[in-house]
């Protein structure tokens, strides 16, 4: 495919909030027939009635879910997108095994069931795009299972790149730094988390959930691009993490200054 627009259905996971929902927008702004696919399937229901999109009810980190997804869906598929995401804060010498095991399932094993499921449904010239992050490259103290989560989406993306890669199907990933979506909205009411991101951030202010959904729909299109992680962050990349972690146990120590666990 070049320069071609695609005309086929497209399949958002996590598509009812935040990023998702701008990508489900977006996707339906340029004509294509959309389906919504998430856990919180009432906010599914409502954006998919708004936009005249199907809703789905799916947990990615069921394969039966995702399976079941993917023979339902009606019609040529040729663009799939999961953005289904979640983050624990905990230091790794803290942090229960089943809050690590959580992230990981969220983040990399519902991409690989996403990759799994959708590539048999998708034609020559389809494409698949998962959401990653900053953390992918820029370490964070009490993220490690986020870190280790969207780290190992990148070689997820660039395997399945190269398997698909013979049936005319591409695997890109693209990777946010902050934007203000339902994930972000609790410790970027922290004292001081906003403004040590954007000191970090060249181009000095967070992103927008519809710049991201504008790399999707470029992602869609994009059809000699293949295997690639999209850094999309102001420039956050070029320098370092912000101490989210020091953040929140600053505002959240006790007078008495004990160290409490720094898990939620
Ligand atoms: N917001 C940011 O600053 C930012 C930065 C970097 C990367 N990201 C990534 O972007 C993606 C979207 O994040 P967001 O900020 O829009 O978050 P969000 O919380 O607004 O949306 C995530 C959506 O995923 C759904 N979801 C979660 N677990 C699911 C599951 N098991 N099965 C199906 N759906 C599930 C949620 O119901 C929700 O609708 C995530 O992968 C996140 O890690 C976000």
């Amino acid at each position: 495919m070049t320069g071609r627009e695609p005309a086929g259905r497209a399949v958002v996971i996590g598509g009812a909030s935040g990023i998702g929902a701008a990508i489900v927008r977006a996707l339906a702004a340029a004509g294509a027939p959309v389906t919504v696919a998430d856990r919180d399937v009432a906010a599914a229901r409502t954006l998919a009635a708004e936009l005249g999109a199907e809703p789905a009810a799916l947990d990615v980190t069921d394969e039966d879910s995702v399976a079941a997804l993917f023979e339902s869906v009606p019609g040529p598929v040729d663009f799939v997108v999961n953005t289904a995401g979640v983050s624990v804060l905990g230091l790794l010498t803290e942090l229960p095994a089943d809050k690590w095991r959580r992230v990981l399932d969220v983040c990399l094993t519902g991409a690989f069931l996403t990759i799994k499921h959708a590539a048999p449904r998708l034609a020559a010239g389809g494409s698949i795009a998962v959401l990653s992050s900053l953390n992918a490259r820029q370490p964070a103290i009490g993220m490690g299972a986020y870190c280790s989560a969207k780290a190992g989406l990148g070689m997820l993306v660039e395997v399945a790149a190269l398997e698909l890669a013979p049936r005319g199907i591409r695997v890109n990933a693209i990777a946010p730094g902050l934007v203000r979506t339902p994930l972000t909205a609790a410790s970027l009411e922290l004292p001081g988390v906003e403004a040590d991101y954007l000191a970090n951030t060249p181009l000095g202010r967070a992103g927008t959930p519809e710049e991201i959904a504008d790399a999707a729909l470029y992602l869609r299109r994009a059809g000699w691009l293949t295997g690639e992680t999209l850094d999309l962050n102001g420039g956050a990349h070029l320098l370092r993490y912000p101490d989210v972690h020091g953040h929140i146990r600053r505002a959240t120590a006790p007078a008495a200054g004990k160290e409490p666990t720094w898990t939620r």
